[in-house]
Order: C-alpha cells, then structure tokens, then sequence
C-alpha cells in the first residue's frame, strides 16, 4: 500500500507563525433606531505575529472603526477580538489599559501629540506612560525621532511643526518602546512618497528584529506592495477582491 504524503501547509514562513490578533465574527454597529450605522461586519482576521498588514479601503469602508476594535478603544457590537488567545474585551479597563500603554502603539488619524510639550517631551512622555526603564528613556526617544528623520526638530511644538512633521513626532512616539503590536491609521498619509516609504522601512526593520507586528490603514499604492498582506474593506466587510 502507497504511505500517504503528510500535507505539507503552504504558508509564509516566518518566526512567529502563531496568531497575535484575531477578530472573530466582529460587528460594530453605531447608534441605533433608524440612526444607526454598521460600521463594520462579518469581519474574520487571524494576523500572524511579525507580519505587516495593510488595510485598505474607499473613506466610511469601516478601517478606523476596525483599527479601533483592534486596539481595543471601542467595544464591537458582536463578536471577539482576541490578542494573544485573549479577549481583550473581557479585561477589567485597568489591564486593558496597561496592556495598551506597554505592548500597543497607536497612530491616530489626528495624531494626538499634546501641543505644550515639545516633540521629545511627546515621546518621552509615552515612554513613561509604557513604564520602560527610565534610564534609558531619552536615549529610546531621540533614536525614535531620529528613524523618522525629526532628531533635528525635536525641541520644537506640535504648533510649530508641518503636518509631515508632526506625522512622524506621532509615529515615534507609537514606535520608541518597541511595541509588539503597532496600529497605525494611515500614518503616512501627510507624507511624501519618499519619506512615506522610509517610515514604512523602519516599521519594516522593527518587524524584522523585534518581531513586532503592523495592522496599519493605507491609499498608498507604493506601501501594499512592500506589506505582507493587504485586506481590502467595502462597506464595512473584507472583500476578496476588492472593485478598485
Ligand atoms: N461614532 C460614530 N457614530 C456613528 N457613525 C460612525 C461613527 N464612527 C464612524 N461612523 C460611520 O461608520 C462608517 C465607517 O467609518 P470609518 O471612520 O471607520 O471609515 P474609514 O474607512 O476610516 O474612512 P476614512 O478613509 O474617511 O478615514 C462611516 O459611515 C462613518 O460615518
Ligand atoms: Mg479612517
């Protein structure tokens, strides 16, 4: 009798093959009544620790509705976002919130930074809040603004900064403490092509030697070929293949 072959699994080979985040049947629904809006549904991600995801999508598809699901800063209406095999939803709000300080970084669609400090006091600031060791804080912040190119501009105010600029003050401060999970929503959507590509770089290097993970929202044609996998939205759910 001819010993069957074991199936061999075709897939990307990588460090980290497990699962970091899942989202399960996941359904946002916003108001209710005739208000209310599905933001998002039917939505199913396993996202494989030290990969790079784009998420993309026409404006009111649902990704920053998604990304923030993902992050846990919002509830869905159903379904589960699991990190690690957890449900986030189901942490008591303080270990959420200490799970967002420590192991997420964030990039807003507005970037966030708080407009008194100056672009190193941002990130410091976030480095602190993530409870990394304090010894090595502003060595961590100035290599941070340094890999998106802002070392120079790093005593000047969100106020007296360009968009670009204060773009990538927004991008350090989510990637100074090395997180394992980065979701970044459009986050170089005010930067040239040039300078868009070389944040992207240093995402990509971080994945590389820190097997960080990136779910990041993106139009930039340039940026889904370098990811891994690109996860197309139309009105709220993951089209295979997406119209345009
Ligand atoms: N808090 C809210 N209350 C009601 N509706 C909302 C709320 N937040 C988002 N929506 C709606 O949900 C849909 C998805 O919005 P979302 O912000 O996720 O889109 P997006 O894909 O990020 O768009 P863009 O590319 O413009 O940023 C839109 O129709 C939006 O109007
Ligand atoms: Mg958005």
């Amino acid at each position: 009798m001819k010993m069957e072959t074991p199936s061999i699994p075709i897939v990307k080979q990588s460090q980290h093959p497990d699962p970091i985040l899942q989202a399960v049947n996941v359904k946002k629904v916003f108001g209710r009544g005739e208000t209310a809006v599905t933001a998002v549904k039917n939505i199913h991600l396993d996202i494989a620790a030290g990969s790079m995801v784009a998420l993309k999508g026409r404006s009111g598809s649902g990704k920053t509705t998604l990304l923030n699901l993902l992050a846990a800063l919002d509830q869905p209406t159903e379904g589960q976002v699991l990190f690690n095999g957890q449900e986030l939803s189901r942490l008591p709000e303080k270990q959420r919130s200490l799970w967002r300080r420590s192991q997420l970084g964030l990039v807003f669609q507005a970037f966030g930074l708080i407009p008194l400090m100056s672009a190193y006091e941002n990130v410091e600031f976030a480095l602190r809040i993530a409870g990394t060791d304090k010894k090595l804080n502003k060595e961590r912040a100035e290599t941070a603004l340094e890999w998106v190119g802002m070392k120079s501009r790093m005593k000047h105010r969100p106020p007296e900064l360009s968009g670009g600029e204060q773009q990538r003050v927004a991008i350090a401060r989510a990637i100074a403490h090395e997180p394992l999970l980065l979701l970044a929503d459009e986050p170089t959507a005010e930067l040239d092509s040039r300078m868009g590509l070389q944040v992207i770089k240093v995402f990509r290097d971080l994945v590389e030697r820190r097997g960080m993970t990136v779910v990041m929202t993106t139009h930039d044609p340039g940026i889904m070929e370098i990811v891994d996998h690109v996860i197309a939205l139309e009105d709220g759910e993951i089209v295979a293949e997406p119209k345009s």
